[in-house]
């Protein structure tokens, strides 16, 4: 049979063996559509052919539909067709999986009468994601395959498991040490016993138990915070038990091209584009990542551990280096308590064996073998600077520095170095081994190999990395000040704290902004005020409540009060003495209160933010406006299905 691409066939006996082959994920665009529909043609016709393997070539089996061909209109043979007629074949179809099956990629496998797969492969229906459910079949068939609780949670949320948990719900038939022979195996079985006898298949099967829908559903509102299509997944699925196949593939397919073509997935897909291009700074030009092997981090309090943490779980050697032993064997806690949590979410195997990788020292000559070390001391430019005169004495000369600071200026502590080429910032969000976000601060001086391997760094670590220039507070926190200043204005106007906050939270934010600064302590924010308030514009609005609260002992959860009471020490509710603080103020500066709608205290925020985007992109402080998407959504909480500020300034909805 003649090999056809991004499809080839070749004959394995009585065994076809299929290849997708279209780098780099085997995503299904027209062409592989095309060239598996002739191949799947073309064996069903060839009566010496008993099984079939479906495979992927290179990284994985089919990382599904491909995202670029939405946006035009769709063309033959459509996937849920061509998964229909491999569904409908007589020669029983194998799917190998690998790498990973997602999306269409896993339409695909569930549409084949049988599938094997390595443990560690991902398999999932992430459609959600992008805005949109299933549509070529996934949410007739997982429910049938693996039950409907084990589908809506694969389905609704999104999230992918491995190929060893897919075999412990029936998903796959079999695990894999060594896929091409083992499949190959199976498949051979298949032709010579026939396929129920080997899988036991009986088909689809359907669930016997249905849930209960109505706490499906309040559960699922909660946890997307107004993302519509989860709840139309749900509903997908609900109807799809009741219906024939052909119906159910009908309306699964009518629901998938209201969301394809809604402002939902245009924003979500906006972001699966601009988080990808993030990563590529033009800044970066040829550069190339010198080679990181070995870590240090400088201090280990929140972040310095959290730091630690992360860069032992991606499997690098850790050197903490604090000020003396008691702080030494603090951090260390910090970092055991961080791994003991991942551990016990499944996230690494052994805590034990990455400590192993880790000391703690007090003497900066432990650093010698290290070839990138991260400052995480305190928030101060002297200490800072002390700390990178020790590191330029003790560290090889090749070896990359980089400063966790928040606020201070980059630019001036480059200047404090010998070789500031290998400075860079790497501006990590708590909790550092949590948080997907990492600003790459580019100095007036960072050599591109330099800001290169911070990237190369974020990678290596699976966070999502955007380059920022250097001002106070880069681009998020920039961002974050500027739109915490406009809450406090509309909160002298006239709002309360619990106005703003269910504005923020009716409009997908996980939690308010006065809320945030509770959990977080206002002590840090009332520190950097003193300190910017000999340089601040008199010009400016100055709202003072915030530091009235902290200078009456307000400091937030911890002190059981805040903007907020917490008689419990967790759960908000309207403090007395807040309230006449604000009161204090509004009378003080005679401003009669007026009330304020949600939709308008959303547009004031949004317009913040978009105002400060504006300006940190036209001082090149943010290569693009995606990239202040990307900053906002996965670093501060922005409703990721309204695709950031930028991106909603850009494509208004009616
Ligand atoms: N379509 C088109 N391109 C895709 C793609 C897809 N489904 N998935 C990944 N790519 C591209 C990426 O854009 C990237 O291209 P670039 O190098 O030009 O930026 C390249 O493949 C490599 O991707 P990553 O950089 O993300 O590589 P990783 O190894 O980090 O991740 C992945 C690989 C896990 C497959 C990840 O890319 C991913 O999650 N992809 C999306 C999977 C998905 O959501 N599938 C569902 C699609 S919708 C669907 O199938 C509808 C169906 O139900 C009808
Ligand atoms: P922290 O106070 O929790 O920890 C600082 C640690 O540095 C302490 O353990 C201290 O003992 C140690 N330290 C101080 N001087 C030292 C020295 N000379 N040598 C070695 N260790 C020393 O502070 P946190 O919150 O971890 O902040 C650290 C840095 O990270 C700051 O620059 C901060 O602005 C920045 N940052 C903080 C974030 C947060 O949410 N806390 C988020 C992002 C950045």
């Amino acid at each position: 049979m003649a090999g056809l691409s991004p499809v080839t066939v070749e004959l394995l006996g009585a065994i076809a063996r299929v290849s997708l082959n279209a780098p780099p994920v085997n995503a299904a665009g027209q062409a592989l559509r095309q060239a598996l529909w002739d191949a799947a043609a073309a064996i069903e016709a060839d009566t010496k052919i008993k099984a079939v393997i479906l495979v992927g070539k290179g990284r994985g089996f089919c990382a599904g539909a491909d995202i670029s061909e939405f946006g035009r209109p769709a063309q033959a043979p459509l996937l849920a067709e061509l998964l229909g007629k491999i569904a409908a074949a007589h020669t029983p179809w194998l799917a190998a999986l690998h790498g990973m099956a997602l999306g269409g990629g896993l339409e695909l496998a569930l549409a084949c009468h049988a599938r094997i797969a390595t443990p560690d492969c991902q398999l999932g229906l992430p459609e959600v994601s992008l805005g949109l459910i299933p549509g070529a079949g996934g949410t007739f068939r997982l429910p049938r395959v693996v039950g409907v609780a084990q589908a809506v949670e694969m389905i609704c949320y999104g999230k992918p498991i491995t190929g060893k948990q897919a075999a412990e719900i029936g998903l796959v038939d079999a695990l894999a040490d060594d896929l091409p022979t083992n499949a190959l195996a199976l498949a051979q079985d298949i032709a010579t016993r026939g396929l129920t006898a080997v899988t036991g298949a009986t088909g689809l099967r359907v669930a016997p138990e249905p849930p209960d829908w109505g706490a499906l559903t309040a559960t699922l509102r909660r946890k997307t915070r107004g993302q519509s299509a989860p709840l139309v997944a749900l509903e997908t699925i609900q109807t799809s038990l009741g219906l024939p196949e052909h119906k159910a593939l009908a309306q699964e397919r009518a629901a998938f091209i209201a969301l394809r073509d809604g402002a939902e997935s245009a924003a979500l897909r906006h972001l699966f584009r601009a988080e990808r291009a993030a990563m590529r700074p033009k800044q970066l030009g040829t550069a190339q990542p010198r080679a990181t092997s070995n870590t240090g981090v400088i201090g280990g309090g929140t972040m310095g551990s959290g730091i630690a943490t992360a860069l032992l779980m991606a499997g690098y050697p850790v050197t903490l280096i604090e000020r003396d032993e008691s702080a030494a064997t603090k951090g260390a806690a910090l970092v055991r308590h961080n791994l003991d949590a991942a551990q016990s979410r499944g996230l690494i195997a052994d805590t034990a064996a990455l400590l192993n990788t880790f000391q703690t020292s007090t003497d900066y000559a432990a650093l010698a073998p290290c070839d990138l070390v991260i400052e995480a001391v305190f928030e101060d430019f002297d200490i800072k600077r002390a700390v990178f005169t020790a590191l330029e004495a003790h560290c090889a000369p090749e070896a990359i520095l980089a400063s966790n600071t928040s606020y201070l200026d980059l630019n001036a502590l480059a200047a404090t170095l010998a070789q500031p080429a290998r400075l860079l910032g790497l501006h990590f969000f708590a909790p550092a081994h949590i948080m997907k976000l990492l600003e790459v601060v580019e100095t007036n001086a960072t050599a591109p190999e330099t800001l290169a391997t911070g990237f190369a760094l974020a990678r290596a670590l699976g966070k999502v990395a955007v380059r920022a220039g250097v001002c106070d507070g880069f681009i998020g926190n920039r961002i974050m000040s500027a739109y915490r200043r406009e809450c406090e204005y509309i909160l002298a106007d006239g709002a309360s704290p619990a106005d703003i906050d269910a504005a923020m939270r009716g409009f997908g934010f996980p939690m308010g902004v006065f809320e945030m600064q509770d959990l977080s302590g206002l002590e840090i924010s009332y520190a950097m005020r003193k300190r910017q308030a000999a340089t601040r514009n008199s010009a400016q609005r100055y709202i003072p409540i915030a530091d009235w609260l902290v200078e009456a002992g307000r400091l937030g959860r911890k002190t059981k009060g805040g903007w907020y009471a917490y008689p419990d020490g967790k759960t908000p509710e309207p403090a007395p003495d807040t309230a006449a603080l604000i009161a204090r103020y509004r009378r003080e500066a005679g401003i009669v209160p007026r009330r304020f709608e949600e939709t308008a205290i959303m547009g004031r925020i949004l317009a913040a933010m978009q105002g400060e985007g504006r300006a940190i992109l036209a001082e090149g402080i943010a290569n693009s406006a995606d990239d202040i998407d990307v900053v906002m959504v996965n670093g501060y909480g922005f409703p990721r299905w309204r695709g950031g500020p930028m991106w909603m300034l850009a494509n208004p909805t009616p």
